[in-house]
């Protein structure tokens, strides 16, 4: 029997800088798409998933997060009274028992895999789940849930991946694979932003890992990988060094939106909208009208 994972830690103590000057006061994970803040998707996920105890580690001028996830007693009451019973629904998601939602500091933006190993006394000798909630996926099994499907047959260490172009591969963590059998991949190595024209394979890891604490102790090291960062990747490089085959790629199904950076947060904003009963006709038929040629927009376009 293998250990269940119902864990999951959120590194959410990145600067942002791609989304300044919105970030200079407002977290990127607090960032909407569409009405729900990117962090929201990533709850919903990780409790589809099995996932009951929250770690987030945070940083400076993110206490927005702690709100977010607090109750409003203020707020429900008023809802209460005046009948809004679908939206005090809606803000029951936005609540974690008292207990099972922990947040840590990261001092110092040291990387991916400091973030991590800021978590490694609240986790202790059990395996884990991280979730970057930069990373939207939308999918009908959810990305999570489809990567401990993985889990409970192979165990070990699964990252989901995705094939990426090959001029992008320079911007993820890329597999070195092996084997591919069906949406399993055994990769023999693990490579951080490879140089151009570098890269192994162009199955990029994204931002979902099922780890073990053989992780967490490689990054004990704290040794500084690529951009001068503790890389998480190279902590997974030096566990399927240690022990070839202990690490798996689950190629998920579904999309995965970088919403990082502001042309995947736009993409995400338009594929989530147009999946939504309640926005879908409105804003498919603003689209239609191609925004790019109307005349008020041709207008601004052209500043006049
Ligand atoms: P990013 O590379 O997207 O960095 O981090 P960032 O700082 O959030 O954004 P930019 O590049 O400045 O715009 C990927 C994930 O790792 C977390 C981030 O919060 C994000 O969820 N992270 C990164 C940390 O928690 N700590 C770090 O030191 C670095």
């Amino acid at each position: 029997m293998r250990a269940r994972i119902t864990t999951a830690i959120f590194p959410i103590a990145g600067l942002g800088t791609r989304f300044l000057p919105a970030t200079k006061c407002i977290p990127k994970e607090i960032l909407t798409v569409v009405d729900r803040p990117l962090i929201q998707y990533a709850m919903d996920e990780a409790r589809a998933a099995g996932i009951r105890d929250f770690i987030f580690v945070t940083a400076r001028g993110k206490s927005a997060l702690e709100d977010y996830f607090d109750t409003n007693p203020n707020l429900e009451h008023q809802l209460r009274k005046t009948g809004k019973t679908d939206l005090l629904a809606d803000l029951k998601e936005t609540n974690v028992d008292s207990g099972h939602l922990v947040y840590v500091r990261q001092h110092q933006a040291l990387g991916l895999g400091h973030a991590i190993w800021c978590a490694r006394r609240i986790v202790g000798d059990k395996p884990f789940a991280v979730i970057l909630p930069d990373d939207l996926v939308v999918a009908e099994t959810p990305c999570l849930a489809q990567m401990m499907e993985v889990y409970e047959e192979f165990g070990g260490n699964v990252i989901a991946t995705m094939e990426v172009a090959p001029e992008k591969t320079s911007s993820y963590g890329v597999l070195d694979v092996v084997e591919t059998i069906g949406r399993v991949l055994r990769p023999t190595g693990i490579v951080e932003k490879p140089a151009p024209g570098t890269a192994p394979s162009n199955q990029a890891v994204i931002g979902r890992y099922l780890l073990t604490p053989a992780i967490m102790r490689h990054l004990n090291a704290k040794s500084v990988g690529a951009g001068g960062e503790i890389q998480l990747t190279d902590a997974i490089a030096l566990e399927l060094a240690r022990k070839p085959g202990s690490v798996i790629g689950c190629r998920f199904d579904g999309v995965r939106y970088d919403c990082g950076s502001k042309a995947g947060m736009l993409k995400a904003i338009v594929a989530i909208a147009l999946s939504r009963p309640d926005l879908r006709d409105e804003f498919r038929e603003f689209l239609a009208t191609d925004p790019a040629t109307a005349p008020q927009h041709a207008a601004l376009a052209a500043g006049e």
